[in-house]
């Protein structure tokens, strides 16, 4: 075929292909049948192969739909941190919020902000690579997401190539960031549509957004309404901190193509903030899209670096988060949770609510003091509130019972599941069961062992974990590896092939990687983020166990009370009987080698060409050594590695006196 024919001929195909999805994703009625579907499909692919310079692939289908269904999410390394922001909920904290930042630039000038919606939706990174989508993932831990690529490629507003128009030149490499939502519209539809299918609704828009990313099979993904707004960058090579403003960020995102949201704003000082916020409180009820506050961002990215990040969150932002949505109802009961560590907590079990689109009829009432405190009754009118992912909470009391007395709620002396009796412990405001054998804790142990962040194991819901503690089935994480197929047959739900897959699920789950390990253990205060710089600084298992307090404690992020459960949980002998058990079991986690120099919780950041390994491979070595990579140099740095034609960061280096070193001086520190 002649090159001018063919490129119409492409261009045709892509019309009609495009069609064809749009009637069979959206309005569900197909023209034509899936064979000839496919047929027009492999025609466009085979002419885009021979023609790939000439075609535009935001336009082509053969880009967006059509992959085989994912057996599970791959996970992604961010190549800089996701991070979160913190929160203000009052026009109070908004001022201290500014006031905080000026002490900190020793300034009594005004400070420019960008303000902008806080959209409540689900926040990815999209990685080009020379303005080519290459991949898209979750926020996950802020280190590491989940591989949505296939999904994300589904949504229409996601640029699969950068547009080059406007003033700012393309990186080789940069990510973007953004919130992927549901417009209010579309989700009422959406739901209408599962009722009538029979499926059940989604309780709100986000729920609906975060559900439709995480399907494997992105067919599903692209039946759903999805939609994307960008409004930040993270790592980029070259560095283009080319942009002095956040604002000029902003335009540089429309030019290359990403929906801005078109509310942002840019204010002078912190009242002019403050006015938005207000604004945008009344602005909400009308806007097609969710929103569940303001940020204000510093606008000069100077500024900005020299501030830095502290924890999670940077120090140059904030979200202003509207107040809760409140409403009324009435407790019909009080009920006693018991936690994986023994811990009771009293819960409201209420007359079911609706509050901002969700159903609400349980809240946690946190202890007997905060009951007391706040003077509740079982028959007690309430006013009860949800902010955000926040578990609903009893704000007051409005009207009390007649009978007061009668109804008032005391936790009780014994423990509503095993008997047993329950202490407080001087300086705590928890009840607890002390009896390490209550199947409550046991299923709660269990059910943390085997949850995603920990062991991972599949097929184990709390359903049949709660059957199996309390047939005495198991008594221990550890009895999960020792289960046979007799001890399954006969549960509720568990034919011949869901006994063989768990038992399957259980042999594969053997060999987890450290940090797993440790997390699935479930010693307080020890979540994700500890166990990952256990693993990485004591590298065995061995190690982490005999780690002393004062070792622990030399470490940045653990202070005392993280150390003290660390070691007690390794002294006290029904874990160490566990251990051995799961040890026995043939458990055996994958061990590193120990972070050693002085990479641990240290900050590079890496500017020109190394001649040695590339960015990445600098970046892995880095990171199996504890240290992190950033993309931009703060005071908070704590070397900046240049190679050859280093960028603007090597004079912000010298600037903030950030220590400078080579490739050699960097090997000789990682050792
Ligand atoms: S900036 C460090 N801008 O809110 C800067 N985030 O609580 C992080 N979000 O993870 C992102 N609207 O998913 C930024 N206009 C906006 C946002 C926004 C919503 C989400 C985002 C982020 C979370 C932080």
């Amino acid at each position: 075929m002649e090159e001018k024919t063919a490129i119409k001929r492409i261009e045709e195909l892509q019309y009609l292909i495009n069609y064809h999805n749009k009637r069979y994703y959206q309005s569900d009625d197909p023209e034509i049948s899936d064979f000839e579907y496919d047929h027009l499909m492999r025609e466009l692919v085979a002419l885009e192969n021979q023609y790939a310079g000439h075609i535009d692939i935001n336009a082509s289908p053969t880009q967006r739909v059509g992959a085989a269904p994912l057996e599970k999410f791959d996970s992604i390394p961010h190549l800089s941190p996701m991070l979160s922001l913190s929160n203000a909920f009052s026009e109070e904290e908004i001022v201290s919020f500014d006031k905080r930042v000026k002490r900190l630039l020793d300034t009594q000038d005004d400070v420019s902000y960008v303000v902008e919606p806080k959209l409540d939706g689900i926040g990815v990174n999209l990685l080009y690579e020379k303005g080519i989508l290459k991949s898209g993932s979750t926020r996950g831990d802020g280190a590491v997401g989940e591989d949505i690529t296939q999904n994300l490629k589904t949504i229409h507003a996601i640029p699969l190539r950068m547009k080059s128009a406007g003033t700012s030149p393309i990186p080789d490499l940069i990510e973007i960031r953004g919130e992927v939502y549901i417009g209010t519209d579309a989700f009422k539809r959406l739901n209408r549509e599962r009722i009538a299918g029979g499926d059940s609704p989604f309780a709100n828009p986000r729920n609906a957004a975060a559900g439709s990313l995480r399907q494997l099979d992105s067919r599903i993904t692209a039946k759903r309404p999805l939609d994307i707004f960008c409004y930040a960058m993270g790592f980029a090579d070259p560095d283009i901190s080319g942009f002095p403003t956040h604002w000029d960020l902003l335009q540089g995102l429309a030019d290359w193509g990403f929906p801005v949201n078109r509310h942002i704003r840019r204010a002078d000082n912190i009242e002019e903030c403050i006015a938005y916020y207000r604004e945008m409180i009344v602005r909400r009820e009308t806007l097609p899209y969710e929103i569940d506050g303001t940020v204000i961002k510093i606008d000069s990215t100077d500024i900005r670096d020299r501030l830095g990040a502290v924890s999670r969150s940077p120090r140059w932002a904030i979200a202003c988060k509207f107040a809760a949505t409140q409403a009324t109802t009435i407790i019909e009961d009080i009920a006693i949770q018991v936690g994986r560590t023994g811990v009771l907590t009293p819960v409201a079990l209420m007359k079911p609510v609706r509050i901002a689109g969700v159903m609400v009829s349980r809240a946690t009432l946190h202890n007997q003091d905060e009951i007391d405190r706040k003077n509740i009754h079982i028959g007690d009118t309430v006013i009860v509130q949800r902010a955000g992912d926040v578990i609903p909470e009893i704000v007051k009391t409005v009207g009390t019972s007649e009978h007061e007395d009668e109804r008032s709620f005391q936790i009780p002396e014994t423990c509503p599941v095993c008997g047993s009796a329950i202490v407080r412990l001087e300086g705590e405001s928890a009840h607890r069961c002390i009896n390490l054998d209550c199947p409550a804790q046991i299923k709660e142990n269990i059910t943390h062992f085997v949850s995603r962040g920990g062991m991972d194991i599949d097929g184990l819901g709390e359903k049949l974990i709660s059957q199996m503690s309390e047939r005495g089935i198991i008594s221990d994480p550890a009895d999960l590896y020792y289960l046979t197929e007799n001890d399954l047959t006969g549960l509720e739900r568990m034919g011949g092939l869901s006994t063989r897959n768990l038992l399957s699920s259980l042999e594969k789950s053997k060999t987890p990687p450290l940090e797993k390990f440790i997390f699935s253990l479930g010693i307080r205060h020890t979540g994700e983020h500890i166990s990952k710089i256990l693993a990485c600084r004591f590298a065995t298992l061995d190690n982490v166990m005999s780690a002393s307090e004062e070792t622990l404690l030399s470490i940045k992020e653990i202070g005392p009370e993280i150390a003290s459960s660390i070691t007690t949980f390794f002294r006290e002998p029904s874990n160490l009987q566990t251990m051995e058990k799961l040890k026995k079991a043939g458990i055996k986690p994958v061990e590193g080698h120990v972070a050693s120099g002085g990479l641990l919780g240290k900050t590079f950041v890496l500017t020109g060409t190394l001649e040695k390994f590339s960015r990445n491979r600098a970046k892995e070595l880095i990171e199996s050594l504890g240290g992190n990579v950033s993309s931009s140099v703060t005071k908070n740095t704590d070397y900046v590695v240049a190679g050859t034609s280093p960028g603007s960061k090597l004079d912000k280096a010298r600037r903030l006196e950030v220590p400078v070193i080579d490739e050699e001086k960097f090997l000789e520190i990682a050792g």
